[in-house]
């Protein structure tokens, strides 16, 4: 695998970090995924908005001459991903420096990019996915794509351990998102999912759902959902980048309405995949 760091494009295992890197010792630093399909990579704008407003947020600066998306392209390139699916990941972190809590005086960022092939969940889609909640015991900071995930990584290992597919987060008795996605949940007709703030990362994909639905005049209120309401919903799902639309058929052991993937979710992803396909024509 040719990965991507500081500037070159060496194989994985020619690229080192320093241990001094604040991503490794505080996990200073934000990172983006991107979903690739035929050798383009989606959304790219949106993404890099996000991450330029995540490097705002945290105070990094040394970024503003990087071509994020010819990066991205190199790396399908050299990784002749050009077809079927990939994922890339890019992380920025503070760099390496002497082991200080505040930040270092001029620190050069870590940038560390690779690029995997991917193997899409047209399948799971069939069965969807079974859930657990759990407390979303993270920071207040969650708009912020931060490489510090202790919180969602236990988190998902609660619905590892459960057996199933995800959490959903639960903070002062209303969801927020899942562990590694945004929530959603549809009541008579109109879909559900938490508002923009500190609570929840601003998602790309919930980006896209929002001009589907605006497109479609299909109703989205954008209000937290209460916990004791989550198994009342008609349908429930969760959207990221790697995920796409996903139903969630089952919450803590019972199922969602009939237990089967529901009507709006499926619509949802047919409009998904029919913005993938109108894209993926379109050099970035
Ligand atoms: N996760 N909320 C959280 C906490 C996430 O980690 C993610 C994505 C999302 C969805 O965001 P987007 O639509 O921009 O992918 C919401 C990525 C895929 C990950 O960490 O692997």
């Amino acid at each position: 695998m040719i990965v991507y760091l500081n500037g070159s494009f060496p194989p994985k295992d020619e690229a080192t970090i320093s241990p001094d890197d604040r991503g490794f010792l505080f996990g200073d630093g934000i990172y983006e995924v991107l979903h690739v399909y035929d050798g383009h990579v989606f959304r790219t704008e949106s993404h890099w908005r996000r991450l330029r407003s995540g490097l705002e947020k945290i105070r990094l600066a040394g970024c503003e001459h990087l071509d994020w998306s010819s990066i991205c392209n190199e790396l399908v390139r050299q990784n002749k991903l050009d077809q079927g699916e990939a994922t890339i990941y890019l992380q920025i972190t503070r760099g390496p420096a002497p082991r200080k809590h505040a930040f270092p005086v001029n620190p050069t960022p870590t940038i560390y990019g690779f690029a995997a092939p991917y193997s899409s969940l047209t399948a799971k889609r069939l069965s969807g996915y079974r859930a657990v909640t759990i407390p979303d015991e993270r920071w207040l900071r969650c708009d912020i794509k931060s490489i510090s995930l202790l919180g969602n990584v236990l988190a998902n290992q609660a619905a590892a351990d459960a057996g199933v597919d995800e959490s959903i987060l639960i903070r002062d008795g209303r969801a927020t998102e899942g562990s590694h996605s945004t929530f959603a949940a549809v009541f008579d007709g109109v879909i559900w999912t938490a508002p923009l703030g500190n609570l929840i990362l601003p998602s790309i994909t919930r980006e896209v759902v929002a001009e589907i639905c605006r497109a479609r005049e299909w109703p989205v209120r954008e209000e937290f959902i209460e916990e004791g309401k989550l198994i009342h919903a008609d349908e429930l799902m969760v959207w990221s980048t790697t995920t796409e639309v996903m139903p969630v058929v089952e919450l803590n052991g019972k199922p969602i309405g009939n237990g089967q993937p529901g009507p709006v979710a499926g619509r949802l992803h047919e409009e998904y995949a029919r913005v993938i396909e109108q894209e993926k024509g379109v050099l970035v």
